[in-house]
């Protein structure tokens, strides 16, 4: 009974993955190889995930008439996509030479303290995954970290703690 309950969770959620990378697929016309990192990026952020399956990315290469491993090879080269699940809120603390000189690496201790994970790690009920990042383009207001598409400076550990408890209180009353 559990494995036809897990078999059927499973099929739901390629259904819903489908779904998902059609309705993105959609928007863009097909053969147009530019629009590439575009479509890996409205994939991503439409994955409830954050990630990019190979089912994904096998659905673009026939839409762009790309080979897999030319998409594979170039998605790979940039941190921001990733290749396997993530939690609900994705953390990226800068790791860069002017927020580790203000205190990027005391911001990651206090994150992996608050969140009970490593980095590269997502927590156990699946809200947040903690990733480094090279520079986010904020350094006039180092240390910086973003959490999805939000980017919080000047960071203090009691500033960080505040940041992840108002966040889980969201997620408790949404
Ligand atoms: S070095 Fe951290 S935001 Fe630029």
């Amino acid at each position: 009974m559990k494995g036809k309950n897990t078999a059927r969770t499973l099929v739901s959620i390629m259904l819903n993955e489908e779904v998902h990378v059609n309705e993105v697929l959609k928007k863009y016309p097909p053969s147009i190889r530019e629009n590439l990192l575009d479509i890996l990026h409205d994939i991503q952020e439409s994955d409830p995930h954050h990630y990019l399956s190979n089912e994904a990315l096998t659905a673009v290469a026939t839409h762009l008439g790309m080979d897999l491993a030319e998409i594979k090879g170039t998605a790979s080269f940039y941190s921001m996509f990733s290749f396997t699940p993530r939690g609900k809120h994705v953390i990226r603390v800068c790791a860069s030479p002017p927020c580790q000189l203000l205190g990027a690496s005391t911001v990651l201790d206090k994150l992996i303290d608050t969140l009970a994970v490593k980095e590269g790690e997502t927590t156990a009920d699946g809200l947040f995954t903690l990733e480094t990042s090279s520079c986010l383009g904020l350094c006039g207001v180092a240390p910086v970290m973003m959490i999805d598409e939000t980017s919080y400076g000047n960071l203090t550990a009691a500033r960080i703690v505040e940041i992840i408890e108002r966040i889980r209180r969201e997620d408790e009353t949404s």
